[in-house]
């Protein structure tokens, strides 16, 4: 079902600028965002320091990338997402919480690279992406070849992904995903409530829906491959 559209969407966004570092136009598709290409961030400017960088893809509401925030002010955030009317939710907690190392990115993923510098990037979080499993839209999987091949130019040499996920088949395609694409796997956990990553995890919107159907939740952490490793 699509979602109806936020009242006053436009002069919301407008009123965030100083979080929302591309677009702000809904439904942006991606020749029209090519076509918005601005310049590669100033990670310095933008957030006037050097830091360790970290990107969450397909935010949501910003329940994770709030509390990720909070718990870690020495590391700037870039929170991604594809929906103008889903961003503004994340966007206003993050101003209400005044955070100063988070800003927005309200773009598809696949353009990520027009916007961040190559091997820049200490990890990537997907959280509950959607799994698609018709075959005719593998490409769309954030975690398809295609995005692996994205993610290998932004992150840095032994950078990681980090995906949370409710399915198991796509959880199962990813991990051999990973392994295809110049990934090492350092962690798989099939019922992260019931593991060692519990006591820190950041229950997500969709994770807490889940959760509360009795849904075991699935996550991996998957490392670049430093030069010559194999
Ligand atoms: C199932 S929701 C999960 C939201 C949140 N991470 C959570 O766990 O509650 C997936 C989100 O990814 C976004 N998304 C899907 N494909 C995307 C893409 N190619 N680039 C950026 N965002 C995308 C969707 O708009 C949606 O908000």
């Amino acid at each position: 079902m699509r979602m109806r559209r936020k009242r006053n969407l436009l002069p919301r966004l407008e009123a965030l600028q100083e979080l929302l570092l591309v677009s702000g136009r809904p439904m942006l598709n991606l020749k029209e965002a090519a076509q918005n290409y601005r310049a590669v961030i100033d990670y310095e400017a933008c957030f006037q320091r050097t830091a360790p960088v970290e990107v969450e893809i397909g935010c949501g509401n910003g329940g994770f990338i709030l509390e990720k925030a909070k718990r870690e002010p020495s590391v700037d955030f870039f929170a991604v997402e594809i929906s103008s009317n889903v961003i503004l939710a994340a966007m206003e907690k993050v101003k209400r919480e005044q955070l100063k190392n988070v800003r927005f990115l309200n773009i598809p993923a696949e353009i990520l690279p027009c916007y961040l510098p190559e091997e820049s990037v200490e990890t990537i979080y997907l959280n509950f992406s959607t799994p698609l499993p018709e075959k005719s839209r593998e490409k769309q999987r954030l975690t398809s070849s295609r995005f692996l091949g994205i993610y290998q130019q932004l992150l840095k040499s032994g950078g990681k992904i980090v995906q949370k996920t409710d399915s198991e088949g796509f959880f199962d395609y990813s991990l051999a995903r990973f392994e295809e694409n110049g990934f090492k796997i350092e962690s798989v956990t099939r019922d992260l409530v019931n593991s060692e990553f519990a006591k820190d995890n950041i229950v997500t919107e969709y994770e807490q829906s889940f959760l509360s159907k009795g849904q075991k939740i699935f996550r991996a952490v998957a490392r670049k491959k430093e030069q010559g490793e194999n």
